[in-house]
């Protein structure tokens, strides 16, 4: 009977392309079953080298759309979201060939397809960004509506308002936000809030558009800054990234070009913190330390030593740290990115410490993990209040973004016992072969499959 069944199924096309999606959905699912295993050993002490940051890769991994021409990109790190965004630009017709680890080769030289369904979208929002490439060498750009995400809505609507202003026509509706243009022309355009990821679909909107656009109050994050020596040296003509006005003269056609991508500030400042948590003395590697000013301020002011070398940052720490206030700003502020690890830290800390939030709505939810490991806070709207703790104690608990995660990882390290950290995907999205990095440091953490 089964297999009179089967036989009937497997002839409806439709009825077996619902079991395919349902059987890859279900080992999709198993992968988000793993769980990292952490049992704190006091000091740690090594070196890691810092991987290319997933922020700058992703905007750049979208401008290949803009020229039809061979484009190599180095220190690409391999993670989850660099993998979904691969698969969007082949869905895009963009040629993408994982040459060797952190080497990738894409060639934008025919785009078959201007549209990105749901599917894609909602697993990783950055895809977003190949909007503003679309639009600028198509003509037209179909996505759906990135979904908000854990820390926040997550709006657009400084991306489309930079669109419009350039000449674009923009249509919300279900669930799909469309822009075309015959030409886009270029404009002056103030952004109400410097929104990275505005500021990077905006300016690869107007890269070929004609005349000059200005943008003010443009986010000033290093990503930003290298986006536009990429774009630059494919033959764009933009000045000020890295400053809250960038102008983008608009011109006739780019060309392919070969980049390094920057060392992630974000994992960079991730191992710092915990050093400074778990005591001991970590050297990081491949970093870019003019990128860090807040961070290693902040880490000095609580009583962190630090040695900066430029290219390399020596952390030395005895693991106590003094209490501290931080506020998350855009970029030169503190990163909002570095905001769960810095609460990782404050819980440890010596006396009260002020976190306050202002760049995202809900970035908090790593406190009520925190405090199942006995952490002391109180959350106030934007403001979280940590008094700290002599010691965490192990617990199961589960990352609610990436950030957060990794600010698990940093706080089961302090504990005496085992800490059991579930849904690590989120931080394999954002931090390349994380466990090797954390256990060439001494560290006891290991995936397992539940
Ligand atoms: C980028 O996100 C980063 N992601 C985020 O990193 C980072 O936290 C964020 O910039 C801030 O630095 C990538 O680069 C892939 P935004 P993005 O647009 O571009 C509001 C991580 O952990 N806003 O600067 O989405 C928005 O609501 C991730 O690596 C609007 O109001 O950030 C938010 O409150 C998390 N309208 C604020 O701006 C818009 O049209 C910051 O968002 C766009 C944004």
């Amino acid at each position: 009977m089964q297999l009179f069944i089967f036989r009937q199924v497997l002839k409806n096309k439709q009825a077996c392309d619902k079991i395919i999606v349902y059987i890859l959905h279900f080992f999709r699912r198993m992968i988000y079953l793993e769980k990292f295993i952490v049992k704190g050993k006091g000091e740690l002490k090594g070196s890691v080298r810092i991987s290319g940051s997933k922020n700058a890769a992703l905007p750049i991994l979208c401008a290949t759309i803009l020229c039809g021409e061979e484009v190599i990109l180095e220190d690409v790190p391999e993670l989850k979201d660099v993998e979904i965004l691969c698969e969007v630009l082949r869905g895009l017709g963009v040629e993408v060939v994982h040459k060797e680890k952190n080497v990738y080769v894409i060639n934008a030289k025919e785009i078959t397809n201007t549209v990105t369904g749901e599917e894609l979208m909602s697993k990783m929002r950055a895809s977003f960004c190949v909007m503003g490439p679309l639009l600028s060498r198509m003509g037209h750009t179909a996505n759906a509506l990135p979904g908000g995400c854990a820390i926040g809505t997550r709006p657009i609507d400084l991306h489309i308002k930079g669109f419009k202003a350039l000449g674009a026509e923009v249509i919300i509706s279900h669930g799909m936000v469309e822009a075309s243009a015959k030409k886009l022309i270029g404009d002056d355009i103030y952004l109400d809030f410097p929104s990275v990821g505005a500021t990077q679909n905006i300016m690869m909107a107007a890269v070929l558009a004609e005349g000059e656009t200005t943008i003010e109050n443009a986010a000033m994050e290093p990503e930003v800054v290298d986006l536009s020596n990429f774009l630059n040296k494919m033959g764009a003509e933009i000045r000020g990234a890295g400053t809250s006005t960038i102008k983008i003269k608009g011109v006739k056609k780019l060309h392919g070009c070969r980049h390094q991508i920057i060392p992630d500030r974000i994992e960079a400042g991730t191992f710092m913190i915990l050093a400074a948590a778990t005591g001991g003395e970590i050297l990081i590697e491949n970093v870019i330390s003019n990128h860090m000013r807040p961070v290693i301020a902040k880490l000095k002011e609580c009583g962190v030593t630090i040695f900066d070398n430029g290219d390399t940052i020596n952390v030395i720490s005895h693991g106590k740290v003094k209490a501290f206030d931080i506020k998350t700003l855009p970029y030169p502020g503190m990163p909002t990115d570095m905001q769960a690890q810095f609460m990782a830290l404050a819980t440890l800390a010596e006396g009260t410490s002020v976190v306050i939030e202002t760049v995202f709505e809900n970035r908090f939810m790593h406190a009520d993990e925190l405090k199942r490991m006995g952490a002391n806070i109180n959350i106030d709207n934007k403001t979280a209040i940590v008094q700290g703790v002599q010691k965490l104690r192990p617990a199961k608990v589960k990352a609610t973004d990436l950030r957060a995660g990794a600010a698990l990882i940093i706080a089961a390290l302090t504990v005496d016992g085992e800490t059991e950290i579930s849904d690590v995907y989120h931080i394999d999205r954002g931090y390349e072969n994380v466990i090797e990095k954390f256990r060439k440091l001494g560290a006891d953490i290991k995936r397992v499959n539940v």
